[in-house]
């Protein structure tokens, strides 16, 4: 038995006038014609509490695309009792028929589902239509694909046995529920996070973020129809700390897949700390957190292409992935002529709505983000410390719109330098170009995240000296390109550090964390 060999999904590029960009725009007008009621998913039932809450596009203020059911403690026992009666049959299931599920839904999502999920992505989470495409449909294909790829892998990891014995290693699920806790910026991720669970026999209980509802309900729809059996995957939408507070006391918790802000990571393993006592087993921690990821430009660097790297490495999906580009190290003689061309690159960027495709910046995720990113701009237009390269302005009359902004800081250490702002700013640092060698000294030190970094550079002794200093500063390190787009199956995702548990996205560890392996011994 092999599965098949996984490839990476295609990117369709929605050119005027393609099917794809047909059925898109279709889409897009059939969700904004129905407001939907969105009910939670648990047990194979569809919940509905009538605490209504409204779901509004971003970038659209005046428009609400639904109302979800938000429920509460009650409802979140009722997930784990779900997922804990769905636990034997789901596991007892030879791993064979749970990997067709999942490959089903992968096709699925590159036929029909395709322009629904991009659709709801786009519209619930302010994405263009290219951020979705390669979000949504790739990535999650990817995953889903590459999952069980990997799954194929591990199940067939067995010890060696000498004569007169036979040793095996069944690769049994965690004994409880998993809790998926999730993002809103990226739909993929959000799914993958109870997916990678499943796959490898587990129940999980799954809570998404706020404004990714809207997408969680498509992707529901699709498990569903997959063929993901009830209980398995209990999709509830609960505030986070009520949720939290529930799950880290119950006994039955073997584990979280998180994917979110280092500071909610650092409270959850703080509650699961404190409630380490009332658990069957030491539970699995896996969360891939925030970032304040690097660009470091060597004096040999190829000015036009650092430059591309920042403009799409910081403003893509307005800066909201945790990949993004936000300290930038310049050398003094090409600081200049790089900025020059950011700056042009800036001022052709179109902002709005998701609905015209020429678009490249939509709005930010909320009005918190708004707030957050519009106080950072301000206090850089007053701090003697900063000065504004381009953008700066921000307007939320609309919707929560922020113009693309570099930001040049006198002081390398200057608050945009090192906090994650989470948006579409980026700061940028210029340094001697004979201080190379200090420079990475001060890379490596400025920020406690490691997640993503980039080199630029055409010298082999810089590019070699880069890599062995900033041995730890990243957990995806780029040589000569952006430090965004990694893909499922050729650059493993996450970081160390503040940035997460390293437990690399889209690869066999991760997977390996959703299973808890018995060594068998039997002797003849
Ligand atoms: P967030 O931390 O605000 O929320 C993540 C999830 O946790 C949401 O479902 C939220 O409702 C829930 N939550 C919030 N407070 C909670 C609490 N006290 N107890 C239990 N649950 C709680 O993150 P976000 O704003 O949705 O996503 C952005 C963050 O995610 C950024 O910091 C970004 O860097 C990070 N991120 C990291 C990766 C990665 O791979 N490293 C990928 C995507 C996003
Ligand atoms: N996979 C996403 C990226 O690398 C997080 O940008």
């Amino acid at each position: 038995f092999r599965v098949p060999t996984p490839v990476n999904e295609p990117v369709k590029g929605h050119a005027p006038g393609s099917p794809e960009r047909i059925e898109l725009v279709k889409e897009l007008k059939r969700i904004k014609q129905v407001e939907r009621d969105i009910p939670m998913h648990i047990g194979g039932q569809e919940v509905r509490t009538g605490r209504k809450l409204p779901l509004a596009p971003p970038h659209d203020h005046k428009h609400v695309l639904a109302h979800f059911h938000e429920g509460d403690a009650s409802h979140v026992n009722q997930a784990i009792d779900a997922a804990l009666n769905a636990r034997h049959a789901w596991a007892s299931l030879p791993w064979e028929e749970r990997a067709a599920i999942f490959l089903k839904a992968a096709e699925l999502l590159a036929g029909p589902y395709r322009a629904r999920l991009n659709a709801a992505t786009m519209l619930g989470q302010s994405k263009n239509a290219f951020q979705a495409e390669i979000d949504a449909a790739c990535e999650l294909i990817d995953f889903l694909r590459f999952n069980v790829h990997f799954a194929q892998e591990i199940y067939r990891q067995q010890p060696e046995s000498a004569p007169g014995m036979w040793n095996r290693l069944e690769h049994r699920p965690l004994e409880g529920f998993v809790f998926a806790l999730t993002p809103f910026n990226f739909t993929s991720i959000a799914a993958n996070l109870p997916v990678s669970a499943a796959l490898m026999g587990n129940v999980t209980v799954w809570k998404p973020a706020y404004p990714q509802i809207y997408s969680a309900q498509v992707l529901m729809e699709l498990f569903i129809e997959a063929g993901v059996p009830a209980g398995v995957i209990n999709l509830i939408y609960v505030d986070g700390p009520v949720a939290g507070d529930v799950i880290f006391k119950h006994r039955d918790f073997a584990g979280i897949h998180f994917t979110g802000s280092t500071k909610v990571f650092q409270t959850i393993w703080g509650e699961i700390g404190q409630n380490i006592h009332r658990y069957k087993s030491y539970p699995r921690i896996v969360g891939e957190t925030g970032g304040k990821d690097f660009i470091l430009a060597h004096p040999s660097a190829h000015a036009k292409a650092v430059a591309t790297s920042i403009s799409r490495g910081a403003f893509e999906y307005q800066g909201q992935k945790c990949s993004a580009a936000s300290r930038v190290y310049l050398p003094s003689n090409l600081a200049e002529e790089i900025l020059g061309y950011v700056k042009q690159d800036v001022e052709s960027m179109k902002m709005g709505d998701v609905e015209d495709f020429t678009n490249f910046i939509n709005a930010v995720i909320t009005e918190a983000s708004f707030d957050k990113l519009a106080k950072f701009i301000d206090e850089a237009k007053a701090s003697p410390d900063a000065e504004i390269v381009v953008g700066g302005n921000y307007d939320k009359s609309i919707g929560y719109f922020v113009q693309p902004t570099v930001i040049r800081a006198k002081d390398p250490k200057y608050t945009t330098m090192c906090e994650e702002l989470f948006g579409p700013v980026v700061t940028v640092y210029v340094y001697d170009e004979n201080e190379f060698e200090q420079t990475l000294e001060l890379v490596d030190s400025t920020s406690p995240y490691a997640l993503t970094g980039a080199i630029f550079s055409q010298d082999r002794y810089a590019i070699d000296l880069a890599t062995k200093k900033l041995v730890n500063a990243a957990g995806n390190f780029y040589i000569n390109d952006k430090p965004t787009g990694a893909v499922v199956g050729q650059q493993p995702f996450g970081g160390a550090r503040a940035s997460g548990t390293n437990d690399k996205a889209g690869s066999l560890l991760n997977l390996q964390r959703w299973v808890s392996p018995r060594a068998i011994k039997e002797t003849f």
